[in-house]
């Protein structure tokens, strides 16, 4: 196991009714900004619910947060928040709205050009205090200091971590979910299984908790995801969901070993120049990974072979490429389709997508730092 220090901050309220613990969380003199997406925190009762819990506070509304937020909308909410004088903000949605919020609580703080933040990696000290209600179990954002935020015009999309962007506290209520339509679940299931895969899927590190916590983790989307698909308002199979996929971005699997994340620069720049959604990149390129990488992450893919898909029978060569198909399979089960073409994206963008990971400085990706420019072609080719 590798040297590692973990410790996370976010305080998790989960189960039915908890929207209401907001009164003990936010504090009673407090300025909110309640920021969320489209509209879909009011046609399903979740803001009534956070304005009944808010009480007497004064607080403010900024909506319009977009899947894959973006700096340009992003900037009108700190331009609001700094406007009414917000001293605390609270996001009310997906990953894209907890992302973009914690954007915004940096972007306050921060002296000069907030898109530095993640184009020259410029470091946040400071960021506003924050909660989350999370109405999407898919990315792990309500339990993480991670970001990532789209730049519209320069067509790029990019991350930041920082100490200071963790949400104080985040409120998982499963039924806030019910109202999610099928494709937003499907790519939640993705959407958790991906992260669980890049800090798995390696090679051995002798880290045998979180193999076998990661390894759960899986066999557990294997089994809700087409529940959840088939059973929308059951709440055993959502409150499942739910806590699997923010364990698997938590940071708790990924302490003391190698981690890929080769998957999710690629994906990136296909959000970015095609408006994939992110779950369907992923589904896109965790296949191709595999079988491009299958040389370098032969222990790994055997014993995830093994272990997550059961297999057990014929040559090592055999269980990889079953193992890889049963994960391809998975994804398609999930309505998710996993090839460029499903999408009409052909060979003609790969030339721009490499340019892009190279602008980005993403020349020398996964655990071993070796999935240069080169090798990220053949997966892009593989992925056609
Ligand atoms: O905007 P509204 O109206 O709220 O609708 C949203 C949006 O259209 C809808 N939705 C959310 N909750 C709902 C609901 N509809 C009905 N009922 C509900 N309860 O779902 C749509 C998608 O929402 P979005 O927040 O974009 O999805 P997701 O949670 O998958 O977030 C995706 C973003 O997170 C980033 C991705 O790159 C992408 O930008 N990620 C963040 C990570 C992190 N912070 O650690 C890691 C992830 O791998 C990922 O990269």
């Amino acid at each position: 196991m590798q040297n590692f220090s973990y410790r996370n901050p976010t305080k998790i309220i989960f189960g039915e009714g908890q929207i209401a613990m907001l009164d003990a969380e936010v504090p009673r003199n407090a300025r909110v900004l309640v920021t969320s997406g489209g509209g879909s925190i009011k046609s399903n009762g979740v803001l009534d619910q956070v304005k009944a819990a808010l009480g007497q506070r004064t607080w403010f509304l900024f909506s319009g947060i977009e899947p894959n937020p973006t700096y340009e909308t992003l900037m009108e909410a700190v331009a609001m928040a700094r406007e009414n004088n917000i001293d605390y903000l609270l996001a009310v949605g997906g990953g894209s709205v907890i992302d973009g919020t914690k954007f915004i609580a940096a972007a306050i703080k921060f002296d000069g050009e907030p898109w530095d933040i993640l184009s020259k990696k410029a470091p946040v000290h400071d960021a506003m205090p924050f909660g989350s209600v999370l109405t999407l179990p898919a990315t792990g954002s309500e339990m993480n200091n991670g970001s990532v935020v789209s730049y519209r015009a320069k067509g790029d999309k990019l991350f930041f971590t920082s100490e200071a962007t963790y949400p104080l506290f985040s409120v998982l209520d499963p039924t806030t979910t019910y109202s999610l339509p099928p494709k937003q679940i499907a790519n939640g299931v993705v959407d958790a299984f991906v992260p669980v895969i890049e800090q798995y899927l390696t090679y051995p590190a002798d880290a045998k908790v979180q193999d076998r916590f990661a390894e759960g983790l899986l066999i557990t989307l294997s089994e809700v995801g087409p529940q959840a698909l088939a059973e929308p308002h059951n709440y055993a199979v959502r409150a499942n969901l739910m806590w699997t996929a923010t364990l698997a971005l938590n940071g708790l699997i990924g302490a003391g070993v190698p981690q890929d994340w080769a998957t999710h620069m690629l994906g990136h720049e296909l959000t970015a120049l095609h408006g994939l959604d992110h779950a369907q990149t992923l589904a896109i390129l965790l296949p191709a990974v595999m079988s491009v990488r299958r040389e370098q992450k032969r222990a790994k893919l055997l014993q995830y072979a093994e272990r997550v898909w059961k297999l057990t029978e014929g040559s090592e060569e055999e269980r990889i490429t079953a193992a890889i198909t049963a994960t391809r399979s998975f994804f398609e089960r999930m309505t998710v389709a996993t090839r460029l073409r499903d999408y009409q994206i052909t060979g003609d963008s790969i030339d721009k997508l490499i340019a892009k990971l190279e602008e980005h400085g993403m020349t020398a990706l996964g655990e071993h730092g070796d999935i240069t420019p080169q090798v990220s072609r053949e997966v892009y080719q593989h992925a056609l």
